[in-house]
This record gives structure tokens, sequence and C-alpha cells, in this order.
């Protein structure tokens, strides 16, 4: 099939490589000139284990092109949105000017007199209601286009597995029938070979599909605020939350998954998704149903606030030409995402108030160099460590978690480290003589 991706960002991206390693022939669409030239040479714009493979074998097959130039999705089968919905500045709701340009392009370049219907395929998370009005407008255009809406699962660090190997498909359709049908045969055709393995196929209406995503986003940071909230009790009491984690997590009613207690969730997804579903809620008259979500977002955001008052704890209140070793800036690992980091947040709210903070992060430091000159980041572990007052691990990359306390005690000033991913042996690096605190773990912060 010819299929086209508008958008080519962590979404749009990975998708596009997947669609050509199915075999389709894919044309990805941006209006970032940087980023389509380097996808076009076969070169990802951001860190995804994978993905460099798989971009530079497609494209080097003729099967995938990247462009600026709308007309190219003229004649494709398939159009998937992959398209940004950012949090509106100073709002809680989705921007969704984005997702508006995106169909725009698409009507624009469909031919009037097109014989055989093309779908638009939405993947952008949305605020539900967004697939009837864009079939909407799609009808007042009199082009031959159907619309169906195709809800993204991935995470970032697997997106590619995630793409190819999802643990569900989940299709939005029209309630028209004859319709819904057509755009449903298309889409199987496009993803036959992941359907062909056994993997769940869901159909739904528009609104169902809409709301699968960000029910599911919600429920996932509901768990962390969950166990973030615990780790305030254990902290309060003396009990261990990764202990308290394992231990409810062997019900599987439960699992164990989504329960590492920390400095809480981040990036682009969950904490705009949870805001835009609160915004969305609203809207429709039912924000009571959502208010749970405000707690969940005001624990997140207290995890952050915290780890910064136990620096003053730990340092004293002015917290001025305290050298402070920051380990990730990276909202997880695996990733070089650096938005709605809580570990960068943490990191600028101590430099903001006059710590001398130095921060090392092994994918996002070159980005941060790059958006943030006058920040400290560095290349090494060591160099963070050099002279540090107080060391914070914020992001569990593998080369922190597997750190030896006694080899890095005599790089910094003072051994005290704090663990904002709970994934060091607390005893270890007690023994090892550094003052340990870990989130939840009986140390108040
Ligand atoms: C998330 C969802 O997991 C995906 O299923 C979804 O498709 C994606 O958003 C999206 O909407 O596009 P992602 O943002 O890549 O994926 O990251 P997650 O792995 O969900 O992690 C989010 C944040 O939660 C990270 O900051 C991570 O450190 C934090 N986290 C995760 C915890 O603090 N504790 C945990 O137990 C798990």
């Amino acid at each position: 099939m010819k299929i086209s991706t508008i958008g080519c960002g962590y979404l749009g991206a990975v998708h596009a490589a997947c669609m050509a390693e199915l075999g389709h022939e894919v044309v990805g669409l941006d209006v970032d000139e940087r980023k389509v030239e380097l996808l076009a040479r076969g070169e990802a714009p951001f860190h995804e284990a994978g993905l460099p493979e798989l971009l530079r074998r497609n494209v080097d097959a003729g099967r995938l092109t990247f462009t600026t130039d709308p007309s190219a999705i003229a004649d494709c089968d398939i159009h998937f949105i992959g398209v940004g919905t950012p949090q509106m500045q100073g709002r809680y709701a989705a921007d969704m000017s984005q997702v508006d340009a995106a169909v725009q392009t698409i009507l624009d370049n469909t031919d009037p007199n097109r014989e055989e219907p093309a779908l638009i395929a939405g993947k952008s998370t949305v605020p539900v209601g967004t697939a009837e009005a864009i079939a909407g407008k799609v009808a007042e255009s009199g082009k031959n286009l159907l619309v169906l809406w195709n809800p993204e699962f991935l995470r970032e660090g697997f997106a590619v597995k995630d793409t190819l190997e999802p643990d569900r498909i989940v299709y939005g359709l029209s309630e028209d029938v004859a319709e819904g049908e057509k755009a449903r045969e298309m889409l199987d055709e496009c993803y036959r070979e992941i359907l062909d393995r056994g993997t769940p196929r869901l159909l739904a209406n528009y609104p169902t599909a809409e709301l699968v995503k960000v029910a599911a986003n919600s429920f996932l940071a509901t768990k962390i605020s969950f166990i973030n909230a615990m780790a305030e009790l254990c902290d309060a009491t003396g009990a261990d939350v990764t202990k308290l984690a394992e231990a409810i997590g062997h019900d599987d009613r439960i699992g164990k998954k989504f329960l590492r207690a920390g400095i809480g969730f981040g990036g682009g997804c969950l904490p705009k998704d949870i805001r835009a579903f609160m915004a969305r809620a609203g809207e429709l008259g039912v924000d009571q149903a959502l208010t749970f979500l405000r707690e969940v977002d005001a624990i997140n955001t207290r995890r952050r606030v915290g780890a910064v008052d136990l620096v003053t704890d730990l340092v004293g209140p002015r917290l001025v030409g305290h050298r402070v070793a920051v380990l990730g800036a990276a909202f997880k690992p695996d990733s070089d995402d650096l938005r709605d980091s809580p570990a960068l947040d943490i990191a600028l709210t101590l430099w903001s108030r006059g710590a001398d903070v130095v921060i090392h992060d092994p994918q996002a430091g070159g980005k941060l160099k790059e958006q943030r000159p006058d920040l400290e980041v560095v290349d090494t572990i060591e160099e963070a460590l050099s002279g540090a007052e107080v060391t914070m691990l914020l992001t569990e990359w593998k080369q922190f978690r597997e750190l030896d306390p006694a080899a890095v005690k005599s790089i910094v000033k003072t051994p005290v480290i704090v663990d904002g991913r709970n994934v060091l042996d607390p005893r270890a690096w007690s023994e090892a003589g550094w003052d340990y605190h870990g989130i939840g773990r009986g140390v108040s912060i």
C-alpha cells in the first residue's frame, strides 16, 4: 500500500519506519526541515533503540521517503496522523492546531475526482469527539476520504517493538456501517502481518477508541501516583515502599508493573494527557468523574518539590554555591526526551535557587547543552561527581544503577546520595560510607 505519516516526531517517524518495514511504500511529511533532512538520510533525530537501523534499511530500499512537500501525499491510500497535541500554554486543554493543520493538508491534497476512497487513520492522542469532528469536515469537503481512529500505545525506548508487536490494536470506526467496514478492511490490509500473528484487534466507535487511549494513560499515571502516595506514608512510618510494592504486586489483580515510587512521571504524554482529559471532561459537564486526576497530578508534582526540599534539608536552606551532581536529565532512561522531565525540573529548580548544579545524561546531554547553554552539562559521570556535596540519581540509566559506591566515593566532596528512582541498594551504599536517601524508604522527602 502507499502510505503517508503526517508528523515525524517520536510517534510519526517510528510509525513511518515500521510501516515501511512491513513492506509498504511510505512517505513521511513534516514541516520541520532539519528533521526531514536527517530522516531522509536514514538518521534518527532522537534517541530510540532500533530506529536508526530500521530507517537506514528502508530508506536504502527506496520504500521510505521524507519530505516537507505536502503534494507528495496526494496518491496515498492511507494517511496516518501522528502530530503532537501538546498542552496549551497556561491551560490544561490540548493544543489541536497541528491536528487541524494535518487534516487540512490531507483535504487540500486529495484529488476531488478520486475514485477509490483514501483513509485518514488518526494516531495522535486527542480529546474525545475529535474523530467525529474530522469526519464532519471531510463530509463537508465532498472528498472521497474515510476516517478511522487508531490510537497508539507505544512507549519511548520500546517504540519499534511496541509498533511492530503491539499488545492490542484498537480501531474507532464510523457509525456508518458501510464506511466503517471499508475503513476496517483498509487498515487490516495495512496491518496484515501484525494481525496474522494473532494480535488482538478491538473494534469500537470513535469516542470509545479515543477514550481507550486517555483512560490507559490515566490509569498508568494513577498507579504511579498511588505508589508515590504510599511512599509518603512509608517515609512517615519507617516502612519501605519497594517492599510494599513488591508485596501488593504479587496479587495479579494489582500487578507489579508501574509501581516504582520515585520522583514521579514526566514526558510528553502522561502529564499532559491527564490534564487534557480533565479539561475535556469539564467541557462535557462530567468534570467530577475525573477530580481524582487532580490529586494524581498533585501527588506527582509534590515528588519534585520533595526532592528539592530534601536537598535543602541536607545542605541548609541557602542553596547558593552548594555543588549538586544530577545524574539524569531525560524523563526516563533509554530516551533523550526532556519534555516535562522530573529530573530536569528538579535540577532547574535547584539551579534557579543558586545551587551549583552539574548535570550528566548519557543521551540527553547533547540536546540539553544546545537548549540550555547556561547550564553546566558534562560528558562523564566522573566530571559530574567531582567535588559534589550531594549526588542525585534522577533518571535510572543502567550506568547509574551499576555505579560502584566504593569507587565513586573518592570523587565526591561529601558522600550523600539521593536515589530519586529507588534503584540503588541502600545497604551497599550505606556500608560504603554514603549517607543514602531513597524515596519512601524511611527517609522523609
Ligand atoms: C506512556 C505510556 O506508557 C504508553 O503506553 C503511551 O503510548 C505513551 O505514554 C503515549 O501516550 O504516547 P512514555 O511516555 O514513553 O509512555 O513513558 P512511560 O514508560 O509510561 O513512563 C512515563 C513516566 O512515568 C516516566 O517519567 C517514568 O519514569 C515514570 N514511571 C513509570 C514511574 O515513575 N514509575 C513507574 O513505575 C513507571
